[in-house]
C-alpha cells in the first residue's frame, strides 16, 4: 500500500480550500493508502500567538477534521508537537537546506510582508515540513496548489540527503487535485482564499452559518460582462465559482460554465453545492464537540502509531549520518 501524509495548520477556522485542495482528497485517500495526517502545531509557532491559543485550536480542528470524514479506522490522525521526532528530524534536514533555497520560497516572501516579527521558525518552516514528510517515508503528499514548492524542495533536500549518507529516505511527490487546487477569496478573487484573509467576506469558513454561505456567494466578486466563461486571467470571480461548483459535481469548469447564461443562477447553484456539503459536516462538528475526550483518546492512539513509525526513521537517519548511537 503507498504512503500517504498531509499537514494542516492549527491557526484559524478550515476554510473552503483547505476543503477543496487538501481535506476531501484525504478522506478519499484513507480507504486506498496507509494515510496520516497531521496537525502541525509547531509550524503555528512561526508567526506569534497568544498564550492557549494553539491547544485550543488544535482540538478543534480535530474534530473539523473528524466531522468532514477522516476516520480513525481507516487513517492516524495525530498531532505534530506530540511526535518529537518531527522537530529532531527538523533539525538533521535544517543542516542538509542551503539558505539560498529557504530564500526562495514564496510562502516565506509573502508572510514575512504580513510580519512585524520575522521568527527565524518562519525562515526555516519548510525544513520541518520535510521531515514531517519524510519521518513517514511517504510516497504521496495530498496538498493544494500553494505547497508544490515545499514538496519540490523536500524531494531536493532528500536527494542530497541520500546521496550524501546513503539511500535513507523515500523520495515523495506531491498529489495536486486537477480541479479546487487554488480556491480564491471570494472578495479577492486574485487572491487565494485564506484563513488569515481580513474580514471573513471573502472566505467561507466550515463553521459559518449555512444563511450566511448562501449570502458570502450572492455578494461573491465578478466582472462587468456578463459571459460566463472559464478563464481565470480576464475572469478569475467567474472562474472561481466555477472551479468551486465543478469541483463539487464532479465536472470540468468548460462543462459547468456550458450550463449557465447568467452569473446569478452560477452563484445560487455553487451556494446550494457548498451548503449541502457542509450541513452534514456541520452536524457531526456538533456532536464532536460535545465530547472533546473522545477527540483527545483518539489522538493519542494516532501519536502512539505515528511516533512508532517515525523513531525507526529518525534512528535510521542519525545511523546513516554516523553520530554516536548511545549504549
Ligand atoms: P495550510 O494549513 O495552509 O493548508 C492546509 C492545506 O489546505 C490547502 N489550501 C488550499 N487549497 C486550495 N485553495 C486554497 N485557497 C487553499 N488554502 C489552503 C493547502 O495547500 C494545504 O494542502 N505548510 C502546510 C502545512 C504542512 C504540510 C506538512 C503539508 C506542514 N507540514 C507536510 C503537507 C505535508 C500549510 O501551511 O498548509
Amino acid at each position: 500500500m503507498p504512503r500517504v501524509l498531509s499537514g494542516i495548520q492549527p491557526t484559524g477556522d478550515l476554510h473552503l480550500g483547505n476543503l477543496l485542495g487538501a481535506v476531501l482528497n484525504w478522506v478519499q485517500d484513507q480507504q486506498q493508502a496507509d494515510s496520516l495526517y497531521c496537525i502541525v502545531d509547531m509550524h503555528a509557532l512561526t508567526v506569534p500567538k497568544q498564550p492557549g491559543e494553539i491547544g485550543e485550536r488544535t482540538l478543534e480542528l480535530a474534530q473539523g477534521l473528524l466531522a468532514c470524514g477522516l476516520d480513525p479506522e481507516q487513517c492516524t490522525l495525530f498531532v505534530q508537537s506530540h511526535v518529537p521526532e518531527h522537530t529532531e528530524l527538523g533539525w538533521i534536514i535544517q543542516c542538509v537546506t542551503s539558505m539560498g533555497e529557504l530564500r526562495r520560497m514564496t510562502q516565506f516572501k509573502d508572510k514575512s510582508e504580513q510580519q512585524e516579527f520575522i521568527s527565524a521558525g518562519l525562515f526555516t518552516y519548510p525544513a520541518l515540513q520535510a521531515a514531517d514528510i519524510l519521518l513517514y517515508d511517504t510516497d504521496k503528499v495530498p496538498v493544494g496548489e500553494d505547497q508544490r514548492q515545499h514538496i519540490e524542495l523536500t524531494r531536493d533536500v532528500a536527494e542530497r540527503f541520500n546521496k550524501r549518507f546513503g539511500e535513507t529516505f523515500v523520495i515523495p511527490q506531491a498529489s495536486i487535485p486537477r480541479i479546487g487546487a487554488r480556491v480564491m477569496d471570494l472578495q479577492n478573487p486574485t487572491n487565494k482564499m485564506s484563513k488569515s484573509s481580513d474580514g471573513g467576506a471573502g472566505t467561507v469558513y466550515l463553521s459559518d452559518d449555512l444563511a450566511a454561505i448562501a449570502k458570502k456567494f450572492s455578494r461573491a466578486v465578478t466582472d462587468s460582462d456578463s459571459e460566463v466563461r472559464f478563464d481565470v486571467a480576464e475572469k478569475p470571480g467567474v472562474s472561481n465559482l466555477l472551479s468551486i461548483l465543478s469541483a463539487l459535481t464532479q465536472r470540468t469548469p468548460e462543462e459547468t460554465a456550458a450550463e449557465y447564461t447568467q452569473y446569478g443562477p452560477l452563484k445560487k447553484d455553487t451556494a446550494e453545492a457548498v451548503v449541502e456539503l457542509l450541513r452534514p459536516i456541520q452536524t457531526r462538528m456538533a456532536e464532536l464537540k460535545a465530547d472533546p475526550n473522545a477527540t483527545l483518546a483518539l489522538l493519542s492512539v494516532g501519536a502512539e502509531k505515528a511516533g512508532s513509525i517515525a523513531s525507526a526513521v529518525v534512528e535510521r537517519a542519525k545511523n546513516n549520518i554516523g553520530l554516536l548511537p548511545r549504549r
